[in-house]
């Protein structure tokens, strides 16, 4: 089909899975899930965290692949030409409009991530955590620095999209993945040694359960398994977009989510065994900077730390190219599909936009400082993009996917579909229950229940 073949499709079979593997993986498994876990009281993160991929966002997994394949068009255009003339397509623009949302201020935090790959490499960092909680504040303060930093990011970005789905994606993926493993693999070890693992342990995995009154400890879980999940916008779904129907989708969906996850565990076995062998280590005091604080005592203790550090930050901002590849890709692929867009003109006018977006969150306190708080809002423009679009518009873009599937395009054509080529699907009905009253019924209850106490 000459339309298919012009949007691209996937090289191989193993080559989706680390796309979206890799758009998945991203600074949200390594940066977000410990410093999540830090201000959520802990191990009884990790518990509501694991109920919600499990019970929430594998369905919904599985619902957004199965309409980027049926439609074979990114979000807008997919829930459009399943239900025409209906307002449906609306999912898809929300989706669009957190794809720039979420990178505007993606691209700031990969620009730390840069930054440190010079840190480490030039022996800035110390093993001293008393001098890495300064030594952070300082360097995101720099409003000049961090702008360059995530004007560089995007134009990274942009660079490979321009490359198109298959060569770019599928490259950077197939070569970051196994040595980013190794690497995290080594680190957790030697974190496991360090004197104080155990209290760190302990803080991770054994819950308490009293935390769960608190109403942002189940929010955050929830918000923090769709960020990671790369769900709620349409980027699976355009990823799906590009599979070919002979694709097995739930053993796809499984991969994907069985890997980020172990990936984001993995990152809290590093940060929390490292961090109570600091003296007097607070996890919910370091907030975004807790991996910043934490990892460069862990690297000390390493012999040639520099070099590892410096390596470490590589492979971070590997993956976090990655997934803000996935990101962008959203509404690209909207401007190119629904607008008939050239590539290029789209990812020129899409970026751009997304970097003016970015300036005031990568102002950090600085834009705080000159436009002053905005009414009402006791945060600075970061965190109110991350409650914006993270916490609310990904949980409820996963819920009106859900209730589309379930309700209103209906589980048996989505089955139909999954089921293409003779492929199985043994778990259907769980699946059609999940979608269609746990997922929608607990994203509900969850973000009323959360935003009840803001
Ligand atoms: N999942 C990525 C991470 O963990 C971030 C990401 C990429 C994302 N694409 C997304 C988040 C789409 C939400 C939606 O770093």
């Amino acid at each position: 089909m000459l339309t298919t073949i012009n949007r691209g499709t996937w090289g191989t079979r193993t080559g989706f899975i680390l796309a979206a593997a890799g758009s998945a993986v991203g600074l949200g498994n390594i940066w977000g899930f410990p410093t999540q876990v830090g201000q959520n009281g802990g191990a009884v993160f990790v518990l509501v965290y694991l109920f919600c991929v499990l019970l929430i966002c594998l369905p919904i997994m599985v619902a957004e692949l199965v309409i980027g394949r049926h439609a074979q068009l990114d979000p807008v255009g997919s829930f459009g030409t399943i239900k025409p003339n209906t307002s449906w397509n609306l999912v898809g623009v929300l989706g669009v409009l957190a794809g720039a949302g979420i990178l505007s201020f993606y691209s700031v935090i990969a620009g730390w991530s840069v930054a440190y790959i010079w840190f480490a490499g030039a022996g800035t960092l110390s093993g001293n955590a008393q001098e890495m909680g300064p030594f952070f504040s300082t360097f995101v303060a720099n409003g000049t620095l961090n702008i360059t930093l995530t004007f560089l990011v995007l134009v990274t970005t942009a660079a490979v999209l321009l490359g198109g789905v298959r060569s770019g994606i599928e490259r950077i993926t197939k070569l970051m993945m196994p040595a980013l493993i190794t690497l995290l693999l080594l680190l957790a070890a030697r974190a496991l040694t360090l004197p104080g693992a155990n209290e760190g342990l302990a803080y991770y995995l054994r819950p308490d359960f009293s935390r769960l009154s608190d109403p942002r400890v189940v929010g955050a879980a929830l918000a923090q398994a769709f960020f990671s999940l790369s769900l709620g916008m349409g980027a699976m779904l355009t990823y799906g977009s590009y599979l070919n129907k002979r694709e097995n989708l739930i053993s796809a969906a499984c991969w994907v989510v069985v890997f980020d996850t172990a990936i984001a565990l993995l990152a809290g076995f590093i940060i929390f065994p490292a961090g109570f062998s600091i003296d007097g280590f607070d996890p919910t005091a370091s907030g975004p900077g807790l991996i910043f604080v934490v990892l460069p005592r862990l690297f000390a203790t390493f012999p040639g730390g520099q070099i590892f550090g410096a390596a470490f930050f590589i492979l971070l901002t590997m993956a976090a190219l990655t997934s803000a590849i996935s990101l962008l890709e959203v509404p690209v692929a909207h401007f190119i599909d629904t607008h008939k867009w050239s590539r290029p003109k789209a990812v020129m006018f899409v970026t751009t936009g997304v970097f003016v977006i970015s300036i005031p969150s990568a102002l950090g306190n600085g834009a705080v400082e000159f436009f002053g708080r905005l009414p009402g809002f006791e945060m600075d423009f970061l965190t109110l993009m991350v409650t914006l679009w993270n916490n609310l518009a990904l949980p409820i873009g996963g819920l009106l996917t859900a209730v589309f599937v379930g309700w209103v395009w209906r589980t048996d054509q989505a089955i139909a579909e999954i089921q293409l080529h003779g492929r199985r699907f043994p778990g259907r009905y769980l699946w059609t229950f999940l979608l269609r009253w746990i997922c929608p019924v607990a994203i509900t209850v969850i973000i009323l229940y959360s935003v009840s106490s803001a």
